[in-house]
């Protein structure tokens, strides 16, 4: 017997299968269809934290309709922890005062033609001391669904503590296990809920999430509102881009423009580019009923997030870096490229781009993308001047591709 015959018995063996097992197959393929593009929207920790209200989430909602966000693409809906109250002697999770109309909450949050995101963990407690879902998580994802929730960010926080005392490898084997057990709970549920994995990294999560059933997995610890911070989550995304596609994302933590320590405008247009280039998830976490023009502006430039939301589903990489400037690419589906240009300096910089090095060939055009301005055509090289602490953010193709 021949290879070619070896193969095509094997395909055979496959179709036959999947043909016997309809149902199964329509199962797989409607969770597989979840974050086909990374997931966008808005939680409430990076602002709200601990004391989040269900007036602030409503709030939210109207806003991320009223600002245009939704209407960009960010669908998402998510509290994040401080909405739980106690568990009951019969094992249900109770939400706390302000959230005592969760159903409510949720109903509204739909009827603006959004997605509804809600967080807990597979510890005994959440990182911020509220009931988690260990040895409820069966329970737990029931009314989670039950309540018409769409998206579930699950949180390692006091699971730590099980991890104490084992090797690596033991340590990882039990966070697969939590996390393939509430994603079994998810599945079971029959309802379709992103499932975002919150374990910072640990483990090289990127090699196994997906495997759990895992959307999206944050790659670092906890993003704060500062210029080095995002650097850093962006810094610690290089040679991971292999493990993100249409499905599972790298996250590098929620976005933190306009908040305080984030709201110089070149700053925030900087995480925009990054997050954009990355494929990373767009979760807004600043006060969205609150936020200034220049914030609103940048969160729903169309031309970036059809930069994050390019349906390759390829993450980017930083592919040149000279002192304070840093030169990214993003492949697109379309065979042009997102190229960004980001000086890390306090000062503008002019910065040379050199179309040949960066593979295009012949006559290139393109357009800037905070700019809003077509570029070229031109040949081979260019200079731009780079904002302080900012970045120009480009989509460049050679005649053939535009
Ligand atoms: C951890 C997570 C944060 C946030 C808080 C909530 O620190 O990484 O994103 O969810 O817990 O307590």
């Amino acid at each position: 017997m021949n290879h070619q015959m070896i193969l095509s018995r094997a395909g055979g063996v496959l179709l036959l299968v999947l043909l016997a097992l309809p149902g199964l197959a329509v199962a797989a393929a409607g969770q597989d269809t979840l974050a086909q593009t990374p997931p966008m929207g808005w939680n409430s920790w990076n602002h709200f934290g601990d004391h989040v209200t269900a007036a602030d989430v409503r709030r939210a909602a109207d806003a991320l309709v009223a600002s245009g966000m939704a209407a960009a693409g960010y669908r998402y809906v998510i509290i994040d922890d401080g909405w739980q109250g106690k568990r009951d002697a019969n094992g249900v999770l109770h939400p706390n005062a302000s959230f005592h109309d969760m159903r409510g909450l949720i109903a509204y949050v739909h009827s603006k033609g959004l997605k509804f995101g809600i967080y807990s963990s597979p510890g005994k407690t959440t990182c911020a001391g509220h009931t988690g879902s260990a040895g409820h998580e069966a329970e737990d994802a029931r009314e989670f669904a039950n309540w018409g929730v769409d998206y579930l960010k699950y949180d390692l926080c006091s699971f730590t503590q099980r991890l104490a005392g084992h090797s690596l490898s033991e340590q990882v084997a039990l966070m697969k296990a939590a996390y393939e057990q509430m994603h079994r709970a998810l599945v079971a549920t029959g309802r379709p809920i992103v499932f975002s994995l919150c374990e910072y990294g640990w483990g090289k999560v990127w090699e196994w999430g997906a495997g759990v059933g895992g959307n999206l997995w944050r790659t670092t610890d906890d993003i704060r509102p500062d210029y080095e911070s995002m650097w850093f989550n962006a810094d610690s995304e290089q040679g991971l881009a292999r493990w993100a596609g249409p499905g599972h994302w790298n996250d590098p933590d929620m976005l933190e423009i306009g908040n305080r320590g984030m709201d110089a405008p070149d700053m925030e247009r900087s995480e925009m580019s990054l997050w954009a280039l990355l494929a990373a998830p767009l979760i807004a976490g600043n006060d969205l009923a609150k936020m200034d023009a220049i914030t609103r502006d940048v969160l729903t430039n169309r031309e970036v997030i059809a930069v994050d939301q390019d349906p390759l589903g390829t993450q980017g990489h930083r592919v040149a870096q000279q002192g304070p400037l840093q030169l990214w690419m993003k492949p697109l589906a379309d065979g042009t490229v997102a190229v960004g240009l980001f000086n890390t300096l306090g000062r503008p910089l002019d910065a040379t781009l050199d179309f040949e090095a960066l593979g295009l060939h012949g006559t290139v055009a393109g357009r800037d993308l905070w700019r809003r301005q077509d570029i070229g055509p031109v040949t081979s090289k260019r200079v731009f001047e780079v904002p302080a602490t900012g970045v120009v953010l480009l989509e460049l193709g050679t005649s053939k591709h535009r």
